[in-house]
C-alpha cells in the first residue's frame, strides 16, 4: 500500500515513519509512505501557500492552486501504476469521525492521498474541485492535519497483512465487533494486594474466552453504550433481529 501525504511539514511524516510499527510495516514492504511538500507546487520566490481570507477574519487560508496542482500531478504519476489513482482523504474537523471500521476500509485500498490543512483551513474550492473522503480525528481542533494523518497512518499500518507478529492481535481489540477490549494482566500474580483473576490462571481456554467476552461487554456497557446501541441498530436494520443475547 502506498500512502502519500500532502503537507507543509514533510519531515514530520518522514520522522514518524522512521519509528515503531510504521517503520516495521515499511521494512516488511507492506507500506510505502511518501511525504509531499506542498511548497513544491508553488511558483513564486516566497513559495507562498496561503493568503488572507476574503470577507475578512483572522488567520490565513491555504491556497487552492498549489493543492490542486499537487493532487493532479500525483494522480497523473499514478495513472501508469497498477494501483490506479489514490483514494483522496482530506483531514478536517468537518469530516466524518475516524473509527476502526473506516480504518479497515482504508487499509484495504492500494493507494491513499492524505491532505493536511493548516492555519484557518483550506480554500473551499479544493473540496469542490474533486471528491474527497473528509475525515476528522475527533471533536477538537488541531493546528494542522499532520497529527490526524499520522494517527490514520499508524492505525492503518498495524492492520496491513504480515505487519503485527500475531494477526489475532488486531482482531480481538477495542472497537472490533463494536466492543471495548477486556482487561489484560501479566506477572506478578499479585501486586499490592490485587490478584490476577483466577480464570486467567486456570488454563481453561473456553472459560477464559467466556470471561473476556463478558468483561468486554461489561466495560462497553459501562463506558460506551453508544457502541452497543449502534451495533444493535445496524443489526436490526440488516437482519431484523437483536444482537445482544
Ligand atoms: C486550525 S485547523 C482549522 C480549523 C477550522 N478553522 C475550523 O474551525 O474548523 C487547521 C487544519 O488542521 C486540521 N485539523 C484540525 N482539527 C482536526 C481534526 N479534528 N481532525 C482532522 N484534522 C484536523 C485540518 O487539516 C485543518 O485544515
Amino acid at each position: 500500500m502506498l500512502v502519500q501525504v500532502l503537507t507543509l511539514f514533510p519531515r514530520l511524516i518522514d520522522d514518524f515513519v522512521a519509528h515503531g510499527l510504521p517503520r516495521i510495516a515499511v521494512e516488511k514492504g507492506a507500506l510505502a509512505v511518501q511525504a509531499v511538500d506542498l511548497r513544491g507546487f508553488t511558483h513564486d520566490v516566497h513559495r507562498t501557500v496561503d493568503d488572507r481570507p476574503f470577507g475578512g477574519g483572522p488567520g490565513m487560508v491555504l491556497l487552492c492552486a498549489p493543492i490542486v496542482a499537487a493532487v493532479e500531478q500525483l494522480e497523473q504519476d499514478a495513472a501508469t501504476q497498477p494501483s490506479g489513482p489514490p483514494h483522496r482523504v482530506m483531514l478536517t474537523p468537518r469530516g466524518r469521525r475516524l473509527d476502526q471500521r473506516k480504518l479497515r476500509e482504508l487499509a484495504a485500498r492500494p493507494r491513499l492521498l492524505l491532505l493536511c490543512g493548516h492555519y484557518e483551513g483550506i480554500d473551499e474550492r479544493v473540496r469542490l474541485a474533486m471528491p474527497w473522503d473528509e475525515l476528522s480525528l475527533g471533536d477538537f481542533v488541531l493546528s494542522g492535519g499532520e497529527p490526524a494523518a499520522l494517527a490514520l497512518l499508524d492505525g492503518i499500518a498495524r492492520l496491513l497483512p504480515g505487519v503485527t507478529g500475531d494477526p489475532e492481535s488486531t482482531v480481538h481489540e477495542s472497537f472490533e465487533d463494536d466492543l471495548l477490549e477486556a482487561p489484560h494482566y501479566t506477572r506478578p500474580r499479585e501486586f499490592r494486594g490485587m490478584a490476577v483473576p483466577e480464570v486467567l490462571l486456570s488454563g481453561d481456554h473456553a472459560a477464559i474466552a467466556r470471561w473476556r467476552r463478558e468483561q468486554s461487554l461489561l466495560i462497553t456497557k459501562e463506558r460506551r453504550a453508544d457502541l452497543l446501541q449502534a451495533r444493535a441498530a445496524r443489526q436490526a436494520a440488516t437482519e431484523g433481529k437483536p444482537w445482544i443475547e
